[in-house]
């Protein structure tokens, strides 16, 4: 049973796209429990005789707790709350990038995820390497990435550093190479962690629009973001989490008014 808010998502937002009723993902019961230390501990030579000692204290952190859900082919899916609440652990788990404490998780199709700034690129390689090594992550050959490749960094307007160390790319330059490589090989899921944000202001023109292509096309996607517009523009149905557990589902409009009032009362 649950017990959070449910409003009637709308199924046919403006554009007319709508969800179909096959489920692609599952989370069932899901737990995340992180454990970190309750203190500094100021070198790795006091960590360790300190936990020869046994005296390491970690503290344990509930970041999901009991979370069901089932997403659509097709839907749009937005995720909002406070910082620290628990989204991109959410989207993590479908990513596969992190595994429950407790619970199932289940995926069906390819997922290309775009999680957080900083995910999904290796800081040591180039910009070029990373864009196969994505590619490979996701399964394509080499020669398969070779004829993308192209196309990926004319989207993301980085010729001018696709051979320099992916350390030296700001944050906008990140999210305009990852987006452009997630985007370009067609996913059946895809994953956007508040990445679109540090985009430029033609950027993130050129990345909606790519995005309302996917919708139109009837991928899945799955979107984080502090930005209620384009939360509200984007998705068929929203989730609010908050501290851990899902708090209200359904009908954009709806539970953004209610996900305002809550925080500022
Ligand atoms: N690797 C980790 N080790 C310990 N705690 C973690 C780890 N990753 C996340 N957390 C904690 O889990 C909680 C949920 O984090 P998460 O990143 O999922 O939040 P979020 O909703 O994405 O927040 P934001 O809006 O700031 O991106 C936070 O309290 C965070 O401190
Ligand atoms: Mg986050």
């Amino acid at each position: 049973m649950s017990l959070h808010t449910v409003y009637n998502a709308s199924p046919n937002i403006n554009d007319g796209t709508k969800p179909s009723r096959e489920c692609v993902i599952r989370l069932e019961n899901v737990w995340v429990t992180y454990r970190a230390p309750s203190e500094r501990i100021g070198s790795f030579k006091e960590y360790a005789i300190r936990w020869m000692q046994g005296k390491v204290k970690n503290r344990e952190f509930q970041a999901l707790e009991n979370v069901n859900l089932e997403v659509y082919r097709g839907e749009v899916l937005g995720f909002i709350g406070h910082n620290g609440a628990g989204k991109s652990t959410l989207l993590k788990l479908v990513a596969r990038v992190l595994k429950p404490t407790r619970g199932r998780v289940w995926v069906k199709g390819r997922v290309a995820p775009l999680l957080e700034f900083g995910a999904g690129f290796h800081p040591e390689l180039t910009g070029r390497e990373n864009v196969f090594l994505n590619g490979a992550i996701l399964g394509f050959t080499r020669d398969e990435m070779g004829e993308k490749f192209d196309r990926i960094v004319d989207f993301a307007e980085m010729w001018d550093f696709i051979d320099a160390p992916a350390r030296t790319y700001s944050s906008g330059m990140w999210a305009r190479l990852g987006f452009a490589v997630a985007t370009d090989v067609e996913p059946d899921i895809l994953i956007v962690d508040e990445i679109l944000a540090v985009g430029d202001e033609a950027f993130q023109r050129k990345s909606s629009a790519r995005m309302q292509g996917f919708r139109e096309k009837g991928a899945t996607i799955l979107i984080v973001s502090h930005n209620m517009d384009v939360i509200e523009s984007l998705c068929h149905r929203v989730v609010w989490i908050d501290h851990g557990q899902i708090k209200a589902q359904g009908d954009p409009a709806e539970v953004i008014q209610e996900y305002r009032r809550h925080q500022n009362p």
